[in-house]
C-alpha cells in the first residue's frame, strides 16, 4: 500500500508566545506564521497579544505595532497602507486579502495570519513572487500601436474607455492567483487570474493594435484554458474585481475568431 508523508519542513510547529503587559484590558491575539531560511528550523506560529487600546483599526496596524514594540524580527511587505500598492497581501483568517484594508473588528477570536498560500516563502509573511511577475512580463503589459504617436494623447470614446473599468483598478496583489486551485497545481504553466486579467486589460483597450498577437500568445492548453471557472479569484479580490469574467471574455474572443 502506498504511504504518503508531508516533507518535514511543511509541518508547522508551535512558536513563541508574547504576552501583553500585566493589567492590559483590551487584548487581541494574533497567531502569525514564522519561518526563516537562516536557522534550518521548521516553520512555526508565534502568538502575540496586542493592546488594542493603543493600536490602529487594521490588521496592518497590528503587524506594525508588533514589529515596532514586541518583535522586530517579524517580516512582511507593505508600502502605501491604503490598498493601492498590493504589497501587504497575505492570508488573514483563511482569506487572501490586504492587511491594510482589513478591519481587525471584522474578525472574532484569535486572528491567524499566514503568507499567500502555495507560493515559496522568502521569510515569514513574504512570498516569492518571481514566477507571477515573470508571467506578467510574458503578456507584454504595455500598449502596442501600429500608428504614429499623435502630438497629444490617443483619444478614446467614453464607451471605449468604459471597457477598461473593472480592469485598470487591479493592483497586482496576487490574492486571486494564490486562491486559485488551478494555479496551485499548474502555477508554472497556467498564467493565473491576475495575469489573465492584465492580458484582457490590453486586449480590451481600443488604442492597442495587437489583439490577434495577444490572443495567439494565450492560445495554449495551459496558459489560458486551465481556468475551470471555480470563481475563488473573484470571491477573494480585495478590490472587488472579477478576474473570472475577464478570463471568460478572452475565451469568448478565442471562440469568436474561429467562427
Ligand atoms: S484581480 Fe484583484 S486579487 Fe487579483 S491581483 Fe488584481 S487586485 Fe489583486
Ligand atoms: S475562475 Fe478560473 S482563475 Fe478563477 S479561481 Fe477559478 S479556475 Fe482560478
Ligand atoms: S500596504 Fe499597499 S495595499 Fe496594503
Amino acid at each position: 500500500m502506498a504511504e504518503f508523508a508531508l516533507p518535514a519542513n511543511s509541518k508547522i510547529g508551535v512558536g513563541e508566545t508574547y504576552k501583553a503587559a500585566a493589567g492590559t484590558k483590551n487584548i487581541k491575539t494574533f497567531k502569525v506564521y514564522r519561518w526563516t531560511p537562516d536557522d534550518g528550523k521548521k516553520p512555526s506560529v508565534d502568538t502575540y497579544e496586542v493592546d488594542m487600546d493603543s493600536c490602529g483599526p487594521m490588521v496592518l496596524d497590528a503587524l506594525i505595532k508588533i514589529k515596532n514594540e514586541i518583535d522586530s524580527s517579524l517580516t512582511f511587505r507593505r508600502s502605501c497602507r491604503e490598498g493601492v500598492c498590493g504589497s501587504c497581501a497575505m492570508n488573514i483568517d483563511g482569506t487572501n486579502t490586504l492587511a491594510c484594508t482589513k478591519f481587525i473588528s471584522e474578525m472574532k477570536g484569535d486572528i491567524r495570519i499566514y503568507p499567500l498560500p502555495h507560493m515559496p516563502v522568502v521569510r515569514d509573511l513574504v512570498p516569492d513572487l518571481n514566477v507571477p511577475y515573470a508571467q506578467l512580463a510574458s503578456i507584454e503589459p504595455w500598449m502596442k500601436s501600429s500608428t504614429q504617436p499623435p502630438t497629444r494623447e490617443r483619444l478614446q470614446s467614453p464607451e471605449e474607455r468604459a471597457k477598461l473599468d473593472g480592469l485598470w483598478e487591479c493592483i497586482l496583489c496576487f490574492c486571486c492567483s494564490t486562491s486559485c486551485p488551478s494555479y496551485w497545481w499548474s502555477g508554472e504553466r497556467y498564467l493565473g487570474p491576475a495575469v489573465l486579467l492584465q492580458a484582457y486589460r490590453w486586449i480590451a483597450d481600443s488604442r492597442d493594435d495587437a489583439i490577434g498577437e495577444r490572443l495567439d500568445q494565450l492560445e495554449d492548453p495551459f496558459r489560458l484554458y486551465r481556468c475551470h471557472t471555480i470563481m475563488n479569484c473573484t470571491k477573494t479580490c480585495p478590490k472587488s474585481l472579477n478576474p473570472a469574467k475577464a478570463i471568460a471574455e478572452i475565451k469568448k474572443m478565442m471562440l469568436e475568431r474561429t467562427i
